[in-house]
């Protein structure tokens, strides 16, 4: 496993666009059963990330960006459609290998954080590494590391009910990243927060970009938020309604 304070493993093609994707979603479709009726949530999504990309996942509530970011994270699994992530076809793994595959390669951000509220930071930080093997010291090392990152060293020892919504939402950062996953994706990771802590987590976000080459994507409401990412996509009804090349222009 590598650290977090090195390049990820996606660096080398963070700079570059014009590279294989790390995520290429093909045909994508999904529908929910209600009942005895079958509604289709997405139709045939076709579109791919980038690796290093900041992409925001925008559309009115009940058009899918849930549904979408949760097959890209490997939550969910597609009717139909290819979803190929660093190459690998994630959409023939069994329920087990995609377990694996997302522990190691997903880190996930909540809008309500589901930090657990028994355990200190520290302790909802460390837990996604207890699966992993590492030594007591090595995991203190790592949840050492990305506790300093989000800036929230001296709360370690603070549950979930003793810190505000914005620290939770960096301890959850911090969960997220522990792992050093390749990809980062959070569902309105501001949507329960001020306009100040919500730039806190959004400049979080940005920095695990450009600093570990990290890729995000980020299903936001506030336009506020999607104009921090690289690109925004729009999902209307299932279906993605503007292009969705990798032409915008990055700031
Ligand atoms: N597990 C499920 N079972 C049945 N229907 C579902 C399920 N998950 C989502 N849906 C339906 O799929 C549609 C899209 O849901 P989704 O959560 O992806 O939307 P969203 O764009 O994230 O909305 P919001 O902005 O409100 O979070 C909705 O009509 C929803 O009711
Ligand atoms: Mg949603």
């Amino acid at each position: 496993m590598t650290l977090l304070l090195q390049p990820g493993p996606c660096r080398r093609s963070g700079e570059k666009m014009d590279s294989e994707p790390l995520v290429r979603i093909t045909g994508v479709a999904k529908s929910y059963r209600r009942g005895s009726q079958l509604v289709p949530v997405l139709e045939d999504i076709t579109f791919a990330i980038p690796s290093g990309e900041f992409l925001a996942l925008m559309g009115p509530s009940g058009s899918g960006k849930s549904t979408l970011l949760n097959l890209i994270a490997g939550i969910d699994t597609v009717d139909s459609g290819s979803i190929l992530i660093g190459g690998e076809e994630i959409t023939g793994l069994s329920e087990q290998e995609m377990a694996a595959w997302r522990s190691m390669n997903v880190g996930f951000i909540f809008q309500f954080y589901n930090l657990i509220p028994v355990l200190t930071a520290f302790e909802n930080v460390e837990l996604p590494l207890l699966l992993t093997g590492l030594s007591r010291r090595e995991r203190r090392s790592h949840v050492d590391t990305v506790l300093e990152l989000v800036g929230l060293s001296d709360r370690m020892d603070h549950y979930p009910g003793q810190l505000s919504g914005g620290q939770q939402q960096r301890v959850a950062i911090a969960r997220a990243i522990v792992t050093d996953p390749a990809i980062i994706v959070a569902d309105e990771p501001t949507g329960d927060l001020d306009r100040v802590s919500a730039g806190d987590i959004l400049l979080l976000l940005d920095r695990l970009v450009r600093e570990f080459g990290k890729t995000v994507i980020m299903v936001t409401h506030d336009p506020r938020a999607a104009e921090k990412a690289h690109r925004v996509i729009h999902l209307e009804k299932g279906l993605l309604v503007t292009d969705p090349g990798f032409h915008d222009s990055h700031h």
